[in-house]
């Protein structure tokens, strides 16, 4: 059923008085992708300005490292021309952005048989590209995509795996225990019962196995590399985290209740990359590398960075606001601890496609982007110093996407 005009909150109800209690997953899926009401049908939601920011409005060197890592993987795929990528949920464009952008200074051979294709979930092409796929693209790139997938909530009661769904009671939303709408929730949890104390909740992705046999339909050969917080499922489903990972944000602040504020903040959960990988494998996507970002960026050249910089006459002004970017990029505590999973489809070498050796110090005649005024960039410095627009939060909220 379907409802244009009213609140995301409306058309909410209504799905709950037709049809009973629903599904978190059901209820996350309206309240953040309903057409012209859902959370991100607003393409300003993820920036300095909105509810949080993302590891590509930190600093430019985000997009650069990526470019180098596409530009490796081109060159292991065989230097096809058109080299397609497609970037998956990419919100307000900035990653591909930067990307196009450094191919011209990296390579002018790539940059011409880059073909930079972006599909967001909120846009109105959605439905018609992921239809239309052929079998071409050679890379999927996500950031933080995957954390916005609808998961279903489970909570273990007298020792059972049980669902928490939404529903109304006195006029208001309220979650409602039930039995498991799916038993892939079940299977899924049982392995971890015994070990789970009462009252444990968490949450479970069914979304994926379509997604990764969606993507894999699109790729004869080549990678898909998707970045994320989140952890094994035995790190998942420990027992200290007897709340899951279910967060909202709101105006660059953290909040636990995903029933307040429907269709104005932004709801995530951890990701189970092993059910990613699992997914991937059953559609044919081999593992290739699962590393932490702050890992995967060093490998990139990330140290070189701020001194290659520095050559190319970074005002004096600019060098700690480079600087704590760049850092906040790596940072084991924040975005640094993300998760890169890649995959590959066909592909003949299975090392980590990652650039052997520091790519940015050797550079000769490209020059590096600095953080510039782009109104999707976020100033970390100038928020954490008061050089700058105050961003509220803990560095850990901050920088916890
Ligand atoms: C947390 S935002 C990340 C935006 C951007 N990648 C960044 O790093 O700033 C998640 C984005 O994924 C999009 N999205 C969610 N599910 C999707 C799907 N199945 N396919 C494509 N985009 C999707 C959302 O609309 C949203 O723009």
């Amino acid at each position: 059923m379907k409802i244009t005009s009213g609140s995301v909150e409306d058309s909410i109800r209504a799905l709950i008085a037709q049809h009973g209690k629903i599904s978190f997953a059901t209820f996350m899926a309206s309240a953040l992708y309903e057409s012209g009401v859902g959370y991100y049908s607003d393409p300003k939601r993820v920036s300095e300005s909105g509810d949080f920011f993302t590891s590509p409005a930190a600093h430019p060197a985000f997009g650069v490292l990526l470019t180098l890592q596409l530009h490796q993987m081109w060159v292991m795929l065989g230097n096809p021309d058109p080299f397609n990528v497609m970037e998956l949920g990419p919100g307000s464009g900035l990653l591909g952005d930067d990307i196009v952008s450094f191919s011209r200074a990296l390579d002018p051979n790539f940059a011409s048989a880059l073909d930079y294709q972006r599909l967001d979930r909120a846009s109105l092409e959605f439905g018609v590209v992921q239809s239309g796929s052929g079998e071409t693209t050679h890379c999927i790139l996500s950031n933080e995509l995957l954390d916005a997938f609808p998961v279903n909530i489970f909570q273990i009661e007298n020792g059972v795996v049980r669902e928490k769904f939404v529903s109304v009671a006195e006029d208001r939303l309220v979650f409602q225990l039930g039995e498991v709408s799916d038993p892939e929730m079940s299977a899924r949890i049982e392995p971890y019962l015994n070990q789970l104390p009462e009252g444990y909740e968490s949450e479970v992705c069914l979304g994926l196995s379509n997604w990764a046999e969606q993507i894999s339909r699109m790729i004869t050969s080549g990678y898909v590399i998707s970045i994320d917080y989140g952890y094994t499922r035995d790190a998942l489903y420990s027992p200290q985290r007897s709340r899951g990972t279910l967060l909202c944000h709101y105006r660059h602040t953290v909040a636990t209740d995903p029933l307040i504020r429907i269709g104005e903040q932004d709801i995530s959960a951890h990701v189970d990359f092993t059910a990613v990988d699992e997914a991937m494998a059953a559609a044919g996507l081999e593992p290739m590398a699962n590393l932490d970002q702050g890992e995967l960026l060093q490998l990139l050249g990330i140290e070189s960075y701020l001194d290659r910089l520095m050559e190319d006459g970074l005002p004096q002004r600019d060098i700690q606001a480079n600087q704590y970017a760049l850092r906040a990029l790596t940072d084991p505590d924040g975005l640094g601890r993300f998760r890169v999973a890649v995959h590959g489809k066909n592909v003949l070498d299975h090392e980590i496609p990652a650039i052997s050796g520091d790519k940015v110090a050797s550079f000769d005649g490209v020059v590096l982007p600095a953080l510039d005024d782009d109104p999707r960039r976020v100033n970390l410095f100038a928020g954490a110093y008061g050089g700058g627009e105050e961003i509220s939060g803990t560095w850990e909220e901050l920088l916890g996407g």
